[in-house]
């Protein structure tokens, strides 16, 4: 029997950039879930006698939140739901299996790299029937309706449904799918690249690699791809295990967050590659003896050597890139001769340019890359990527990276993230940078030229729409930039985040560290974002 129950709206359900991402304990009220899922289906007229694919990252609350799940796609008529075995499926995963079994859509529950268990965050991403996010004009829908909502619907059968083995149930006239997680998705990843070749790499008694889960959804993908699929040593997967509060670890890979992960690889004896992925399986973090690869350099390498993987062999439509992220890539795309897109920061607009064909490699600086193969960025895709490209140049992570520079010049990237507890005092700072920025142009800060200061906005080539306050860009004369814009996927307060750039064509300044090479542009940055006069010392983060 399906039950009526009223309610009334709670004021905070605005999805973010990637979903409705808040702590446990928001999620935990009454009503406060089941909520946020009748706004959708209120909203998706076609989810009902339609497919619906349901997995998350693992996280505490994924279990609880999928028995709920399940009673209202009952109740809201859904005919059939495909649930990731044990409730797991990463973000590309689900995102390809909503594509390749033709449903209408999918809920991804997951607060990505936020951190896990009972004090941490959870998070309902809905993704549509062309495996991408809820484009914003939907996602405002989602939000208008839990404005006004007034009662959800939900079955009374709470009968409890076995995740843990593949097969099939009934729940009222709903059927569900228990569907292996993994198998599929690696199916895919395996068309797109040449594994004997990796098999070769892998067995080779010099080479070591070691890939970071983080106790987190990418384990068991891991241990089937690298170690059964490819015959990496065992052991060569870490941390495999998912576990609801991610082992206590922050599940964010980057040499932040990761920087016990990273030290690991700063030894002579290091192993020859590594990488890590994130809660949910979407970012990937790059490593070589030695050497991080930063994400804009991870993207332009692959660019310029997409010709060496199978799936890319014949060449690529276009590539795109998130505004913040360096320009390394668009400096490939010229040589190659075809478009570079500059996106605002969120996987979603990228999805139109897929979608069109205009673009098969995109990428952000926070660690995110992927490919037409999928509507999400691809942590998994990333790794095997650059394994494919070590096996098929047979150089190191570092070879490569020295030898595009060269040619390509480096492109200086860093990110510094402050926190600011008071959110609406983050908010009236950027204002009032915002405001400030015209009258910067022509002048000197700290003796460096402003040349130009604007405020980013976007029109998708696509369908038309307009993207307006998407970061703040300054330029130096000598060729630096400067970003500065908020956080959208945080849960408390505010991060502001400011990313600095600049192009170094003299190889003999190439081999300079980051954090020197960005020294002066960083001190302009903090001048002309008044960061003392606001109390920020320095950043909690730098990535
Ligand atoms: C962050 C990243 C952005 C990414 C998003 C989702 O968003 O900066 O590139 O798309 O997470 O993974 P932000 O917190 O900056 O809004
Ligand atoms: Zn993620």
């Amino acid at each position: 029997m399906v039950l009526t129950v009223p309610t009334r709206p709670f004021p905070d359900q605005k999805p973010g950039t990637a979903g409705l991402r808040k702590p446990v304990s928001v999620f935990a009220q009454a009503h406060y879930l089941e909520n946020f899922l009748q706004a959708v289906f209120d909203t998706c007229p076609e989810l009902k006698g339609g497919t619906l694919v349901i997995g998350g990252d693992g996280r505490y609350y994924n279990r609880e939140a999928i028995a709920i799940l399940l009673r209202m796609a009952a109740a809201n008529g859904v005919d059939k739901t495909l649930v990731g075995r044990d409730g797991l499926l990463s973000t590309p995963a689900a995102s390809l299996l909503i594509q390749q079994s033709g449903a209408q859509g999918g809920f991804i529950l997951t607060a990505s790299h936020n951190p896990g268990g009972p004090d941490g965050d959870f998070g309902v991403k809905f993704n549509t029937g062309n495996g991408g996010q809820a484009s914003e004009t939907l996602t405002d829908r989602f939000y208008a309706r839990t404005r006004e909502i007034d009662r959800y619907l939900i079955l009374e059968d709470s009968k409890q449904i076995a995740l843990d083995r593949v097969g099939k149930h009934q729940l009222g006239d709903m059927q569900i799918e228990i569907v292996d997680p993994v198998a599929g998705y690696a199916d895919t990843l395996e068309q797109l690249f040449d594994f004997e070749q990796i098999r070769a790499l892998l067995h080779d008694p010099a080479f070591n690699m070691r890939f970071d889960a983080l106790h987190a959804v990418t384990g068991p993908y891991a241990l089937e791809l690298f170690e059964k699929r490819l015959g990496a040593r065992p052991g060569s997967v870490i941390n495999a295990i998912p576990l609801p509060d991610f082992g206590g670890g922050h599940p964010d890979p980057n040499p932040h967050d990761a920087a016990a992960f990273v030290k690991l690889f700063m030894t002579d004896d290091a192993p020859e590659f590594g990488a890590a992925s994130d809660g949910d399986g979407d970012r990937n973090m790059i490593l070589g003896r030695g050497v991080v690869v930063s994400p804009g350099d991870s993207l332009a390498v692959m660019t310029a050597n997409a010709h060496l993987i199978p799936a890319y062999r014949d060449g690529l439509a276009g590539v795109a890139r998130s505004m913040p992220t360096s320009h390394a890539v668009d400096r490939v795309a010229r040589k190659l001769g075809i478009p570079c897109y500059e996106t605002p920061t969120g996987w979603r607009f990228f999805c139109n340019l897929l979608d069109a064909g205009k673009v098969t490699l995109c990428g952000e600086e926070s660690f995110g890359t992927s490919s037409n193969h999928a509507r999400e960025k691809d942590g998994l895709w990333a790794v095997l990527f650059w394994l494919n490209l070590l096996a098929a140049r047979r150089q190191s992570v570092q070879e490569i990276l020295t030898g595009h520079w060269q040619q390509y010049g480096r492109d200086f990237f860093q990110r510094e993230d402050y926190f600011i507890a008071d959110a609406d005092a983050a908010r009236t700072a950027i204002k009032a940078l915002g405001k400030r920025l015209p009258a910067l142009t022509g002048t000197q800060v700290n003796g460096f030229k402003i040349q130009t200061a604007d405020s980013f906005s976007y029109r998708d080539p696509v369908d038309g729409s307009e993207s307006r306050d998407q970061g703040l860009r300054v330029t130096t004369a000598d060729g630096g930039r400067i970003v500065y814009r908020l956080s959208g996927t945080g849960t408390r307060g505010a991060t502001l985040r400011v990313y600095l750039e600049r192009h170094e064509p003299d190889p003999a300044k190439q081999s300079l560290a980051t954090s020197v090479a960005l020294a002066e542009l960083s001190s302009v940055a903090r001048r002309v974002a008044q960061l003392d006069a606001l109390g920020l010392e320095r950043p909690d983060s730098i990535t």
